[in-house]
C-alpha cells in the first residue's frame, strides 16, 4: 500500500511558479500525496507538468478555487496538511483592462479557500495554510529607499495588486479572527522557464528568438527585483516545514534592475548562445507609450533578512545566472513555446489587443 505522510493541496499548479513547486514536493517528497487544483484558465498549461503527471503521489483536479462544491470535496478526500496557493490572476497589464475577474479569483477564490479551510481544519495542529502575495501590495520605491520589508505598510496602485492586498489582509485576518494557521509569502518579479509568454522575460526571448520587435514600456527605467523561480520553490519547501504560522515573509532576490538593462542582458545572452550580433538585436527594442499608466510603480525590491535569519535561506542565483538559464531554456523548448502560442487565440488575441498598433507583426 502506498505509504502517505502528508497531503498538500496546491492550487495553479499547472502555472509558472505553481508548477516548478509540484514537480519540487513531487519528486522530493514521494510520501507526500500532491493535489494540483487548476482551473487552466489561459495561463494554466499542463505541458508545465508532462514530466511528472503519472507520479503515483500526484493528482491533478481540474476546477477553480472559486467552486466552494469542488474544494470542500477535495479536502473532504484528502484531509489536507497543507495548503500553498499559488493560483492566481497575475498580469498587471490584464487588470487594467479587466479588474473584476482579479477580484473573483484573488479576492473571493481566496476567501473561498479559507472558508472551506477554516470548517474542515477543526484540529489545526500541524497544519499550514500558504497565502501567495506580491511585493506590488508595499506601492513604489524609489533608487534611494530601503527594499520593502515585512512592516512596510500596503499601498497598491493597480488593481491587481489591490486584488492581492486584499487577499493579504483576508487572510491575516483569518489568523486574526479564527485562528487559521496562515503564512503570508511576499515575493518579487520570478524569472525562468514555463512562464506563460506575456511576461516581460519570456515574451522578449520568444521575440529574439522570431527577430520581432521588443515591446519596452516607457523608457524601461523602472526597476524589478528579480528571482529565481528554484529559489523562491526552495524558500517555500523551507517556510512549509519550519515557517511560523501567523507571518509574513519576504523573498527578496537581491536582483533589482531596470526593465531596460534586463531586456539588454537576455539579448546578450541570447546572441551569445546563438552566435549571433548584439547589435543587430538590440535594434529590435522599441519604446512604446506606457499603457500602465500612473499606476506603473517606480521600483520594487525585496528584504529578505527574516527568512535568511530564521531560517538560512538566500537566494543562490544571481541576475546573470538567471537570465542564462532561462534564455537557454526557452531555445532548448521552442516547442512548448509554439504549442502554447497555437493551442487557442489567448496569446494571439491579448498581443493583437494589447500592443496594438506599436506593432506590425510578422504574417
Ligand atoms: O513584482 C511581482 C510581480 O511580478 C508579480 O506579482 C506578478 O504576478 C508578475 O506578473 C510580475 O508583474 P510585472 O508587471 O512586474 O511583470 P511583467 O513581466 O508583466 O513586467 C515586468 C516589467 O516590464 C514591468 O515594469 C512592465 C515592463 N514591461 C512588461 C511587458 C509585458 C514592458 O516594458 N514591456 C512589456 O511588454
Amino acid at each position: 500500500m502506498e505509504q502517505i505522510d502528508k497531503t498538500v493541496l496546491i492550487t495553479g499548479g499547472c502555472g509558472f511558479i505553481g508548477s516548478h513547486l509540484v514537480r519540487l514536493f513531487v519528486t522530493k517528497y514521494p510520501t507526500y500525496k500532491v493535489v494540483n487544483l487548476d482551473a487552466m484558465t489561459y495561463a494554466g498549461n499542463q505541458d508545465n507538468l508532462k514530466d511528472i503527471e503519472n507520479e503515483e503521489n500526484y493528482v491533478y483536479a481540474h476546477g477553480s478555487i472559486c467552486d466552494k462544491y469542488l474544494v470542500d470535496k477535495l479536502f473532504a478526500m484528502y484531509d489536507f496538511d497543507y495548503v500553498i496557493h499559488m493560483a492566481a490572476e497575475s498580469h498587471v497589464d490584464r487588470s487594467m483592462s479587466n479588474p473584476n475577474v482579479f477580484v473573483e479569483t484573488n479576492v473571493m477564490g481566496t476567501l473561498n479557500l479559507l472558508n472551506v479551510a477554516k470548517h474542515h481544519w477543526t484540529d489545526k495542529s500541524d497544519r499550514k495554510f500558504f497565502n501567495m502575495i506580491t511585493d506590488e501590495i508595499f506601492g513604489s520605491l524609489s533608487v534611494d529607499d530601503k527594499p520593502f520589508d515585512e512592516n512596510t505598510p500596503i499601498d497598491p496602485h493597480s488593481p491587481y495588486s489591490t486584488s492581492k492586498a486584499a487577499q493579504y489582509l483576508f487572510g491575516k485576518t483569518y489568523y486574526e479572527a479564527y485562528d487559521l494557521p496562515i503564512i503570508s509569502l511576499c515575493c518579487g518579479n520570478a524569472i525562468g522557464g514555463y512562464q506563460y509568454l506575456e511576461k516581460l522575460v519570456p515574451l522578449t526571448i520568444d521575440r529574439l528568438v522570431n527577430k520581432q520587435e521588443i515591446p519596452i514600456y516607457g523608457k524601461g527605467k523602472q526597476m524589478r527585483d528579480w528571482t529565481n523561480v528554484h529559489d523562491i520553490c526552495n524558500a517555500i519547501d523551507m517556510l512549509v516545514h519550519d515557517g511560523c504560522v501567523g507571518e509574513l515573509y519576504c523573498i527578496g532576490g537581491d536582483a533589482c534592475v531596470s526593465n531596460i538593462d534586463l531586456v539588454k542582458l537576455i539579448i546578450k545572452e541570447y546572441c551569445t548562445l546563438t552566435n549571433n550580433k548584439q547589435s543587430e538585436y538590440e535594434k529590435l527594442i522599441k519604446f512604446i507609450p506606457d499603457p500602465r499608466g500612473k499606476s506603473h510603480d517606480f521600483r520594487y525590491d525585496l528584504n529578505h533578512d527574516k527568512i535568511t535569519n530564521e531560517l538560512g535561506w538566500t537566494p543562490k542565483y544571481t541576475v546573470e545566472e538567471s537570465v542564462h538559464e532561462t534564455v537557454e531554456w526557452y531555445l532548448e523548448n521552442t516547442e512548448w513555446c509554439e504549442a502554447l502560442k497555437n493551442r487557442d487565440n489567448s496569446y494571439k488575441t491579448w498581443v493583437t489587443y494589447h500592443y496594438g498598433d506599436n506593432f506590425k507583426e510578422k504574417k
